[in-house]
């Protein structure tokens, strides 16, 4: 049984075939998609989510890797004989409504653990495909922006800081006080669409911090840009000041506040005051 693969030279390959399988939908982006069903992770998929997630899977089969999939479209499934010895979560298309509307801010996000829970990833992958650029990040060795190591960013005053803040489909079930006193105090709100690459923009200190705290945003979404922006140094935790680790599941989801140490404990005294 092989354990050890060249995850670099796979990342790189997943890239290329990913670009590639989703060419015919770009080429049609701004006509009707239809609808294939409900992903595992409760929304809609579109052709192109399993374009991609295909030419995901079908590159780790290539190189002979035994997985369990756990994938935002198909769920959880099980390849090769040895499949309790690598996880690989995916969101195949992190934006779907953007890249379906023609807005150049989608990704594809691939994170690999040995176990099927987010503290073990150990190698992640999230490509901003319009861009073509590739963020990736192994444990304990940094996290890249293509061959350039990132860090967070230096800002160190909400009142300065430019914070990426999904409140998207808001539904009444969360404090939305505490996000308000966020907004209050904070210089730039922004909302890109694809929180794997704002969790990037952290790393890459594009960003200060990136919050979510609509318990919506899914360990598939995040598990690969978790490692990125944790290689680069930022600090991540739910709004209770605990550190993330939940199992990586299709269905489950999270709080999520990734900044700078310093804008991260401001976050934190604004949407939760008794931490
Ligand atoms: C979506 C994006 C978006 C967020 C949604 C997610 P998807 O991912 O990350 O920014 O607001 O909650 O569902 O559905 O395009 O993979
Ligand atoms: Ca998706």
């Amino acid at each position: 049984m092989k354990t050890e693969f060249d995850w670099p030279q796979i990342f790189r390959e997943c890239k290329t075939n990913v670009q590639t399988a989703i060419i015919p939908c770009i080429s049609t982006i701004r006509m009707p998609q239809p609808n294939l069903g409900m992903g595992a992770g409760g929304d809609m998929m579109k052709p192109v989510d399993l374009f991609a997630e295909t030419a995901i899977v079908n590159t780790l089969k290539q190189h002979n890797v035994s997985f369990t999939l756990i994938s935002e479209e198909s769920g959880i499934k099980t390849y090769g004989d040895s499949p309790q010895t690598c996880y690989i979560t995916t969101d195949p298309i992190d934006g779907t409504t953007n890249l379906t509307h023609g807005l150049p801010f989608y990704a594809s996000s691939i994170a690999v653990s040995s176990k099927p829970d987010l503290a073990s990833v150990h190698a992640a992958m999230v490509i901003d495909l319009p861009h073509d650029i590739t963020y990736t990040a192994f444990k304990d060795k940094g996290a890249y922006r293509n061959d350039k190591k990132m860090e967070t960013s230096k800002i160190s005053s909400l009142a300065e800081a430019l914070l990426g803040l999904d409140i998207n489909a808001y539904n009444g079930k969360f404090n939305i006080q505490s996000v308000l006193d966020l907004i209050y105090k904070t210089k730039h709100i922004r909302h890109f669409g694809a929180n794997a690459l704002e969790v990037c923009y952290v790393a890459e200190g594009l960003t200060d911090a990136f919050v979510d705290l609509r318990n919506k945003i899914r360990t598939t979404d995040v598990a690969a840009a978790f490692l990125i922006a944790k290689e680069a140094g930022a600090t991540i935790t739910d709004e209770k000041n605990q550190p993330i680790n939940v199992p990586l599941d299709p269905k489950q989801t999270l709080n999520f506040i990734a900044a700078n140490k310093q804008i991260h404990k401001q976050i934190l005294s604004l949407v939760n005051p008794n931490v």
